[in-house]
């Protein structure tokens, strides 16, 4: 397992929570990871939906002394070839959670927390109930970080049904209000597939 095909085993097995085509790039991962990267301090870090590690072997190549990276999948076989081929090197600075982000016990005051979930494929409430408690798990001053793919959602308006056009007008509309509500930016990785926008999301700064 691991790489590109193990990978595929797992999209064609579990399409509903895999929801990919190929794994992330590391030229999406480095987009994707930085602020969490660039914050300071003793870091406490949060990935949700690793997969193969990606962007997990990128925050861990990152990690300082005294900082720490939760990890949550809900995948097993992804989760026996993360800890066997991507977790060791990094001692007790990560754990692993096996199971679903709605259901696993963490603590919250994350500096940075990445996510690699699907979430315009999930139901619409079972995506706004994740999303919001990513963002209530943030420090102040924490990013949430997660990929979208360019063009997915247009491409959907036009060749979708009548529920998948639904659906995607309301992911469209719920990111627009969270970037609204929030600091947002964004970084079109055009070297992945398909090409994907990172986006970032921290709490507005109070203007006092
Ligand atoms: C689109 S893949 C992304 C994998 C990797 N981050 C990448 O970019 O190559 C989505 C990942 O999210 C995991 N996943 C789906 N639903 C989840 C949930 N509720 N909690 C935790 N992980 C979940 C899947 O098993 C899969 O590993």
């Amino acid at each position: 397992m691991g790489g590109f095909q193990g990978f595929i085993t797992e999209i064609l097995a579990n399409r509903s929570t895999v929801g990919a085509i190929a794994p992330s790039t590391p030229m999406l991962a480095k987009a994707i990871t930085k602020p969490a990267r660039d914050s300071i301090g003793h870091r406490r870090w949060l990935e949700v939906g690793p997969g193969t590690g990606v962007f997990t072997r990128r925050l861990i190549g990152a990690l300082h002394e005294g900082d720490h990276l939760d990890v949550v999948e809900l995948n097993s076989r992804f989760c026996k070839h993360l800890r066997k081929s991507v977790l060791p090197v990094s001692g007790s600075q990560v754990t692993l959670h096996e199971g679903s982000i709605e259901e696993v016990n963490l603590q919250g005051g994350y500096d940075g927390i990445v996510c690699g979930l699907p979430y315009n494929i999930f139901p619409t409430h079972v995506s706004r109930s994740i999303i919001r408690r990513l963002v209530s798990m943030l420090k102040e001053d924490g990013t949430l970080s997660f990929f979208e793919y360019a063009a997915i959602r247009n491409l959907r308006q036009v060749v979708g049904n009548k529920d998948m056009k639904r659906v995607s007008r309301w992911h469209a509309r719920f990111v627009e209000r969270l970037q609204d509500d929030m600091d947002s930016s964004r970084e079109l990785v055009l070297m992945n597939l398909p090409p994907a926008w990172a986006v970032h999301l921290s709490p507005k700064k109070s203007m006092s």
